[in-house]
């Protein structure tokens, strides 16, 4: 089996961190102090997660709950991408859930995206909300394509963009032909809570951001906690396989965070290379 390429970004902000190839985000995740450990609060959290790391698997991979009362509520949402088995969203989604439940259970809400699944919570409602917050891209040092190519290719995520939120699952792969420099396959995914239109702004907001960052490569990611965006010139969506190659060879990326959040520093990204 071909060695997973996990793209990993060091984040050194106030807030935000990194664990093995995740992106989190939270500004309250913190160490364990046993001092003031909410039990309940943290019983209803662990119950919720494990809900929705059991459960997304088996509903398309998405799942929706919330645990406890009053101060004591958490609410959550995990997907994972649409092309993985349930397995394997199962593996993503439990290798999320041990962040929280690990290294800060005291959190009272908190994002993670990877290549293949999100998970949020907190403790209050968000459903149906769009995350518009946070967002990462990365490319690797995949080469830049032709500008005809480029933009034929471009054009196939804008269609997805307007398609994807008419799929029942908010869910769509695609391919395009561009000649002699092969095809060019897309994938395009809103968690399952947000509204049509909310989708579709969502994704378009992600290439917009690519406009930005990625410029015209051949291979790249742009992912959101609501929506994502997935391209490459190799055919890397499966809907068996549990592992699914990320843009090949080391490059770039960056993490693009709007409104209230400072950024202090982006490190480069680094490659990963897991046996
Ligand atoms: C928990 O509290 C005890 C006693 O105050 C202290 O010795 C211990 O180091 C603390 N453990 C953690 C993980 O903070
Ligand atoms: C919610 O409150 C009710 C009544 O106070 C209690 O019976 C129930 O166990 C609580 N549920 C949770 C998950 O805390
Ligand atoms: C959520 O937690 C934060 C931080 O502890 C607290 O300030 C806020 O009031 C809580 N919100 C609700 C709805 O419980
Ligand atoms: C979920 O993750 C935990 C912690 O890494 C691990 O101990 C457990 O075996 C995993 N569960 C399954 C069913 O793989
Ligand atoms: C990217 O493609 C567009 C449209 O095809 C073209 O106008 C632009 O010059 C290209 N940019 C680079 C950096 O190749
Ligand atoms: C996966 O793809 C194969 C052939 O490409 C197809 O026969 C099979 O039904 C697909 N399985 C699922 C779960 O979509
Ligand atoms: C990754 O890149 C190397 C050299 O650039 C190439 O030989 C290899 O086939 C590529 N692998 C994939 C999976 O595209």
């Amino acid at each position: 089996m071909d060695k997973l390429l996990l793209w990993t970004i060091l984040l050194i902000i106030g807030g935000f961190g990194y664990v093995n190839g995740v992106h989190y985000l939270d500004s309250e995740c913190s160490q364990v102090q046993n001092s003031t450990i909410d039990t309940v609060y943290q019983a209803n959290l662990r119950t919720l997660l494990l809900f929705v790391a059991n459960n997304a698997p088996l509903q398309d991979g998405f799942s929706y709950t919330s645990v406890g009362n009053g101060s004591n509520q958490v609410y959550g949402l995990g997907w994972c991408r649409g092309d993985i088995s349930p397995t394997a969203c199962f593996d993503c989604l439990n290798e999320s859930i041990n962040i929280p439940l690990q290294d800060c259970p005291e959190s009272k809400g908190l994002v993670i995206w990877t290549t293949l699944c999100n998970l949020r919570f907190s403790n209050k409602s968000f459903f149906g909300e769009v995350w518009t917050r946070s967002s990462s891209s990365t490319y690797g040092n995949a080469g830049l394509d032709d500008p005809s190519v480029f933009s034929r290719g471009f054009a196939m995520m804008e269609a997805l963009a307007m398609s994807v939120p008419n799929q029942p699952t908010m869910f769509e792969t695609s391919v395009t032909d561009v000649g002699k420099a092969g095809e060019r396959y897309g994938l395009g995914q809103c968690s399952q809570d947000v509204s049509k239109s909310d989708c579709r702004n969502c994704l378009e907001e992600l290439l917009v951001s690519y406009k930005t960052y990625v410029l015209n490569r051949t291979g790249w990611e742009m992912l959101g906690v609501s929506c994502g965006m997935w391209y490459d010139d190799v055919r890397f969506y499966d809907n068996t396989s549990s592992l699914t190659p990320t843009p090949n060879t080391s490059g770039g990326g960056e993490s693009l965070y709007q409104e209230y959040i400072i950024l202090a520093f982006v490190a480069f990204v680094m490659l990963q290379w897991i046996p």
